[in-house]
């Protein structure tokens, strides 16, 4: 921590609609709240909600334990295309647990209200659709869509459904990144103009190479379904099935899978609709374990100027073999400061710099180089047009918001939703939302594979040219 400044440790906590204030005036108030979190969970345990998981995998297990945690969730059935995974879900949730390899058994049940999809992105788009037209509401894990021509059918699906539908980027539901939003509008960092953004990584696991069960073979998976709807099939590969990641066939690569975490977060603080222009780059540089998508990648996307934000340009980066370790960052630069969300974005620090109002004089300056009575002439003309005030730095001391160690967004993200099925209330991460963040981040794919700069109308969801 620097010396030089102070710095405030806060709790986050109930969102305050700011107008105009003052971010003097912010600060001193902020300064003042100490807030208890969990003050947004409000749901009713009255009003039973029935689920099912669909896709027990990490996430599937993950979700279904963040919905579980709101009052009145209960979980019929899952369904898994391992076998292993389907024995496991009832050593957890019971003997009783209804299980099945095929999502439209699921589907059919009259006693489900909602699922969630955490398969592989493959099947995201396909079974959230056969769900609302089933009368389900949907928990979409990200990204919502595994090809950008998918999206607006999609949404078109829930228009006419009419069904709840929300998409799983839990970021939106972050107590913290509700706040950053909160102060991002209320101006304090000044006039956006850059976003960096990356997830770095140094772990085989976080390269996607995850345990295989020994019993993972074709007995025990059900492989014809899992590729039933890929272009060209293979054959069984555990790889394949267990490590579906590490290929476009079914996966969406590091773009798809965590650049969407990133643009999630960034389009929820500015209100941005997306980008106009993208381009990315990659490499496989470390993890060739035949994998068809890069381990390194960075974009460079610019958002132009609209009625939600002035133009700014963001960069974005995964890179799974960093001498960093693993690391992340979200750090919105605005003119007079930046709103540092770190990695996991559970706590973010404001730092802001201002100019002074005089220009400056002297230090890393030509003044040095002019003769001693030029020298003076021009410190005494500097020193008449700019009093000592002036030519003072304003010093601003950080703030940093914390939310409290247990804090989890996934049960704030499932609240959110379960709020939704039980109101009727707009979701917080809608199909509209969920396609204008996913689609620019599979478009980095398209840019990285086709070597082109992507053009993205982002009103109308659709790439140009
Ligand atoms: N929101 C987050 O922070 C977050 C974190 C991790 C993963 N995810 C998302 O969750 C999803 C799952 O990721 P994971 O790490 O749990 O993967 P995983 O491989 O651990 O689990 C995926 C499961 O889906 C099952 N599956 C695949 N196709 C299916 C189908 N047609 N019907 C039924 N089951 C099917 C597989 O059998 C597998 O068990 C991914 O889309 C990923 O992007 C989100």
């Amino acid at each position: 921590m620097s010396t030089d400044r102070r710095k405030f440790l806060k709790h986050l906590g109930t969102s305050v609609l700011l107008t105009s204030a003052s971010l003097t005036s912010l600060a001193a108030k902020e300064e003042n709240e100490v807030r208890i979190l969990r003050e947004q969970k409000r749901v009713s345990p009255n009003d039973k909600i029935r689920i099912a998981t669909i896709g027990m995998g990490i996430m599937g297990f993950n979700d279904t334990k963040a919905a579980l945690s709101v009052p009145g969730v209960e979980l019929v059935g899952v369904c898994d295309l391992y076998k292993g995974r389907l024995d496991r879900s009832k050593e957890v949730y019971g003997k009783d647990l209804y299980t099945t390899n095929d999502y439209r058994n699921l589907l059919e049940r009259k006693d489900i209200d909602a699922v969630i999809i955490a398969t592989s992105d493959n099947w995201h788009s396909q079974i959230a659709i056969d769900a609302m037209h089933k009368g389900k509401a949907v928990y979409s894990e990200k990204p919502m869509v595994h090809l950008i021509s998918q999206g607006l059918a999609e949404i078109q699906a829930q228009k006419d459904t009419k069904m709840v539908f929300q998409v799983g980027s839990q970021r939106v539901s972050s107590i913290a990144y509700r706040k950053a939003k909160e102060m991002y509008e209320a101006g304090a960092i000044g006039k956006i103009n850059s976003i960096e953004a990356s997830f770095n990584r140094q772990s085989a696991l976080g390269a996607w190479q995850y345990t295989i069960p020994t019993d993972g073979n074709i007995q025990n998976v059900d492989w014809a379904r899992f590729q039933s709807n890929a272009k060209v099939k293979h054959d069984f590969d555990q790889n394949r099935f267990f490590r579906w990641r590490n290929y476009r066939e079914y996966g969406t690569g590091v773009a798809g899978d965590l650049f969407v975490h990133l643009l999630s977060g960034i389009h929820f603080i500015t209100g941005s609709k997306g980008p106009e222009r993208i381009y990315a780059i990659g490499d496989l540089t470390y993890w060739k374990d035949g994998r068809n998508v890069p381990d390194v990648m960075s974009a460079v996307i610019h958002y132009g100027d609209t009625k939600e934000h002035p133009a700014f340009q963001v960069t974005l980066r995964v890179n799974f073999i960093s001498g960093e370790g693993d690391h992340g960052t979200t750090k919105i630069v605005g003119s007079e400061g930046v709103i540092d969300l770190g990695g996991e974005g559970e706590s973010f620090t404001i730092r802001k710099n201002k100019m002074s109002v005089a220009p400056g004089i002297g230090g890393w300056d030509s003044l040095f180089t002019y003769t001693e009575a030029e020298q003076k002439a021009l410190m005494d003309d500097y020193n008449k047009r700019f009093s000592p005030t002036d030519q003072e730095t304003p010093h601003i001391p950080d703030i940093t918001y914390r939310a409290p160690d247990d804090y989890n967004a996934s049960n704030d993200h499932f609240a959110n939703f379960m709020e939704s099925v039980r109101t009727g209330k707009p979701v917080v991460e809608d199909a509209v939302f969920g396609f204008r963040a996913a689609a620019p981040c599979l478009a980095c794919n398209d840019s990285y594979f086709q070597n082109k700069v992507i053009h993205w109308d982002a009103e109308h969801m659709k790439i140009v040219g």
